[in-house]
C-alpha cells in the first residue's frame, strides 16, 4: 500500500469531522466536509453558506485556504464527504482551485453510506487552465 493510500482514511476522517463540526448549510441542508494532504499535513474545511447565496463557500475551498494559510503550496490528495446517497464529486469551481496546488492530486469522495469513488484530478479536470498558462 502506498504512503498516500494509507493516509486516505485519515483524510476521510478529518473531512467527516469538519462536516460534523463546521458545516454551516441552513439553506441547502447539504453538509460537506473536505480535507487536503498538503506537504505531509492534513487540513480540513466545511461548506459555509450565506444568506446572500452566491457568497457561500464550498468545503474544498475552505480546506485549501486552511492549508495555504499555514504556508503550504503543494497538495497531494483531497477527500470529500457528505451525507448524500451517492459520493459527492468536487464542483467545477473547486476543481479549478484544487488544480492550483496539485494538478495530479488524488481525489477520494465518500457518501453517507460509505460508498467511495476515486479519481486523479487530471481525470475530472482535463485540459486545466493553471499557473503554467500565466508563465508561472
Ligand atoms: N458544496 C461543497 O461544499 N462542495 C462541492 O464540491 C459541492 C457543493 C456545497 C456548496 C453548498 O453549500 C452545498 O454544498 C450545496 O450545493
Amino acid at each position: 500500500m502506498s504512503a498516500l493510500t494509507e493516509r486516505v482514511d485519515e483524510l476521510l476522517a478529518a473531512a467527516s469531522d469538519a462536516m460534523e463540526r463546521g458545516s454551516y448549510a441552513p439553506y441547502s441542508n447539504f453538509n460537506v466536509g473536505a480535507a487536503v494532504l498538503a506537504e505531509g499535513e492534513v487540513f480540513a474545511g466545511a461548506n459555509v453558506e450565506n444568506a446572500s447565496y452566491p457568497m457561500s463557500v464550498c468545503a474544498e475551498r475552505n480546506a485549501v485556504a486552511a492549508a495555504v494559510n499555514a504556508g503550504k503550496r503543494s497538495i497531494d490528495a483531497v477527500a470529500v464527504v457528505s451525507r448524500a446517497d451517492e459520493p459527492t464529486p468536487p464542483c467545477g469551481g473547486c476543481r479549478q482551485v484544487l488544480n492550483e496546488f496539485g494538478p495530479d492530486m488524488a481525489v477520494t469522495v465518500e457518501s453517507g453510506n460509505g460508498q467511495r469513488a476515486e479519481w486523479r484530478l487530471t481525470e475530472i479536470l482535463p485540459h486545466a487552465f493553471g499557473p503554467a498558462n500565466l508563465g508561472k
